[in-house]
């Protein structure tokens, strides 16, 4: 499925009504370049979810967790960036949340992609230099989403 955003509030809006879909135990993996907008992707899917604190890039913690009210999924986002070494993200305690009870968002996924569950869907966003300076594709690929 491909979507062209031409804002970061289309971005948001788009992600939010994915995340409508979304099941205890799925994993989405978000690439693209720096700047590309995949924090932006994980605010709307995060809204969708229902967690009402505002989301942030986890960069330096590589988690951020995100309770949602009532019965709805926590949002366990990860961004991996910074990840060198694979037992850096073994004391995240990722497993934990990869095969939980929330929905996983994984910035730079790429990075680590030999932890990656088959099943993972994965967005891609990328950018167009000749279109407009908001101008995003984001191609998604489902996984057992
Ligand atoms: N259509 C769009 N969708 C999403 N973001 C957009 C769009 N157009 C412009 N932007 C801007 O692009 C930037 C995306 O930043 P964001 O932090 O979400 O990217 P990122 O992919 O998470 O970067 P990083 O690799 O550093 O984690 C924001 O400044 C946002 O306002
Ligand atoms: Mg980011």
């Amino acid at each position: 499925m491909e979507f062209i955003s031409n804002s970061p509030r289309e971005t948001f809006d788009w992600a939010r009504s994915l995340a409508a879909g979304a099941k205890a135990g799925d994993i989405l993996c978000l690439t693209g370049d720096l700047g590309c907008g995949k924090t932006a992707f994980a605010k709307g899917f995060g809204a969708g979810l229902g967690v009402s604190a505002e989301i942030t890039s986890p960069t330096f913690t590589i988690l951020n967790i995100y309770d949602s009210p009532n019965q709805s999924l926590p949002l366990y986002h990860f961004d991996v960036y910074r990840i060198s070494d694979p037992t850096e993200m073994e004391d995240t305690g990722y497993e934990d949340f990869f095969y939980g009870n929330g929905v996983c968002l994984i910035e730079w996924a790429e990075i680590i992609k030999n932890m990656i569950p088959e099943t993972a869907g994965w967005v891609t966003i990328e950018k167009d230099l000749r279109e407009s300076g908001d101008y995003r594709k984001i191609i998604y690929n489902g996984g057992r989403m």
